[in-house]
């Protein structure tokens, strides 16, 4: 939407580290995330930084009428947005991805099975991204996605030793260009040493 652009836009202004993108993803990145998060299948989805609520409409379109989708967002600029997004199935919380262990818990979610991510890894204290790492790990259900759209590959320093090396997918039609980058709990791509 136009007017999402504008918001993200001055977000950007304000707070360049975080937001770390001058306009919200393309939808041929939002139709790539849903896919690499076989979200059709899965129950309980988690996003990490809704930004303007983009990915988060496509969730809410691909996934069935049971299932739940929490978005965690750092920008109180954006919680206004996705609080507008008019669904009985979405949680928004305020506050930083690291929570997400302590939010599902809160909603009475065992595990997600898909956790999808646009915060910029690149952009965070290396501290910082080791424990939002860990913690999608531990909330992670077995078998479940872990799906990171970035401009850089640092997410994957911080995330091969826990899950592996990731399956890559490229989105040109973006503002810039963009990775996605998909483990699965478990799955063919297996934390170092396991
Ligand atoms: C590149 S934008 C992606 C926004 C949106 N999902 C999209 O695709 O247009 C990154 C988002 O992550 C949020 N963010 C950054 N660090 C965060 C953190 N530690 N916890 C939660 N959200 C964070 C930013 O506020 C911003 O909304």
């Amino acid at each position: 939407m136009p007017n999402d652009n504008w918001t993200f836009f001055q977000a950007f202004l304000r707070s360049p580290q975080v937001v770390a993108s001058v306009i919200p993803s393309s939808s041929f990145v939002e139709r790539r995330v849903v896919r690499a998060a076989d979200a059709m299948r899965a129950s309980v989805v988690v996003e990490l930084g809704g930004g303007t609520g983009g990915i988060t409409r496509s969730l809410l379109r691909a996934t069935g009428s049971h299932s739940r989708l929490l978005v965690i967002e750092r920008t109180a600029e954006f919680i206004e947005h996705l609080r507008m997004i008019d669904d009985s199935r979405l949680s928004v919380v305020h506050g930083c991805a690291s929570s997400i262990g302590v939010e599902l818990e809160r909603r009475g979610y065992p595990a997600a099975d898909s956790v999808i991510s646009g915060i910029p890894f690149s952009t965070m204290p290396a501290s910082l991204g080791t424990e939002i790492i860990a913690a999608v790990h531990d909330a992670l259900a077995p078998g479940g996605r872990f799906v990171a759209y970035q401009f850089t590959d640092r997410v994957v320093d911080y995330a091969r030793p826990v899950m592996g090396t990731p399956a890559v997918e490229y989105e040109f039609c973006n503002v810039p260009p963009l990775r996605l980058f998909t483990w699965r709990k478990g799955g063919a791509s297996r934390r170092n040493g396991a």
